[in-house]
């Protein structure tokens, strides 16, 4: 008799057009999605291991709700190995995959607004977005996004100043995540979103250089042509954002960004350098509020104990990756929130040496 090989399961192609499986790809639950893989293509777990190289252990806790996946490389694997479309990786928050290859056709100011309907990159409404939303779960920071969006006035199109905020902070405060959150929830006000990882100049010039691309330009052109292409795309563009993530100094970025944007072109920076005042409107952020930071420790460690929740959340001093990093512990360890203050309160110096899931130096600073 042939054996079964539970590797063997079809993702049929209208399943990705499925309003369950839309709202799970758009919410990256990555156990709702398996749960309809499971019912509709009739994978088993030891079917989705083999296919996207995750744990059986993992794929089970995934499905039952007790770990969530955050990181893109898992969405990566999860990807792949169910043969994920292109509009559904734009959904669940992963760029098109062709989005590394050349551009062969559609070059030109319209390009993506056309034929780029359907190039790499551009969502089914023809916008050019690859902005990723927000962590599930994610909480509070209402006034930062209001502080945000005033100084992103609507342009009437007459001046053309590109608004620039820089929304600063410590390490692991959420600043990437605010950006993420703010694009996610103004979306509609955009034809264009691109988010930029801008850790360094090579890395802007990078960024830059595959937007440009992506709206039409050669990949053979050189750093500068790419940059006023760009440029000259961006001014005739309606509304686009671009996000600068995890910039160092004011210096590095500021010859990317282009005087005129157009009717409405803004920026978002994200850095822990507080000095922006010549190119950007500073927003400073800190840490969460006490609720926030509870509330999140609960959901993510699926403890219902709040006022050990509140304690353990006021002794990580409120840091959402502190924060992330103790409810990951406590869900690999299967320890509850009490057990974990207890020793963090008692270990604490060696738990910070040990690179575990305690061992963040945001948190070391503050506890010393
Ligand atoms: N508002 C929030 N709600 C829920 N979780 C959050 C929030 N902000 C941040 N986090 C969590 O904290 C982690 C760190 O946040 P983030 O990456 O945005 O920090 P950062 O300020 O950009 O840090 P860095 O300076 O190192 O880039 C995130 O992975 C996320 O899990
Ligand atoms: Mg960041």
């Amino acid at each position: 008799m042939q054996r079964h090989d539970p590797s063997d399961f079809v993702v049929p192609d209208q399943f990705w057009d499925r309003p369950d499986t839309r709202e799970a790809l758009h919410a990256r639950d990555a156990g709702a999605l398996f749960q309809l893989v499971r019912r509709y293509a009739g994978a088993s777990q030891t079917g989705l291991t083999m296919r996207t190289g995750i744990a059986k252990s993992e794929i089970s806790a995934i499905m039952a709700g007790r770990r969530r996946v955050t990181s893109l490389e898992r969405f990566e694997s999860i990807a792949d190995g169910l043969g994920m479309p292109d509009h559904a990786r734009v959904q669940i928050g992963l760029a098109p995959q062709a989005s590394s290859r050349p551009i062969a056709a559609g070059s030109g100011p319209d390009a993506a607004q056309s034929p780029a309907a359907k190039a790499p990159g551009t969502t089914r409404s023809g916008r050019v977005w690859s902005i990723l939303p927000p962590v599930r779960g994610f909480r509070g920071r209402d006034s930062e996004m209001a502080a945000i969006a005033s100084c992103m006035p609507t342009h009437d199109g007459s001046d053309g100043a590109v608004a620039a905020v820089a929304v600063h902070g410590i390490a692991g405060v959420g600043k990437t995540q605010l950006a993420r959150a703010y694009a996610d929830n103004h979306k509609d006000d955009y034809s264009l979103g691109w988010w930029i990882s801008a850790e360094t100049r090579l890395e802007i010039a990078t960024g830059i250089g595959q937007l440009a691309i992506r709206l039409g330009a050669s990949e053979e052109w050189s750093s500068a042509e790419l940059l006023n292409f760009l440029f000259e795309q961006l001014r005739n563009r309606e509304s686009w954002l671009l996000i600068f993530d995890n910039v160092a100094a004011a210096a590095d970025v500021e010859s990317f960004i282009p005087l005129d944007g157009g009717p409405r072109g803004e920026v978002i920076i994200t850095s822990r350098n507080p000095s922006w005042r010549m190119l950007a409107t500073p927003i400073g952020i800190d840490v969460l509020g006490v609720d926030s930071a509870s509330k999140l420790l609960a959901d993510w460690s699926d403890d219902e104990d709040s006022a050990t929740a509140e304690a353990l959340a006021v002794e990580l001093g409120q840091l959402p990756l502190a924060i992330e990093q103790a409810a990951a512990y406590t869900a690999d360890t299967s320890i509850s929130l009490g057990e974990y203050l207890d020793l963090f309160r008692t270990e604490r110096a060696s738990l910070l040496e040990q690179g575990s899931g305690l061992a963040y130096s945001g948190v070391d600073r503050r506890l010393r």
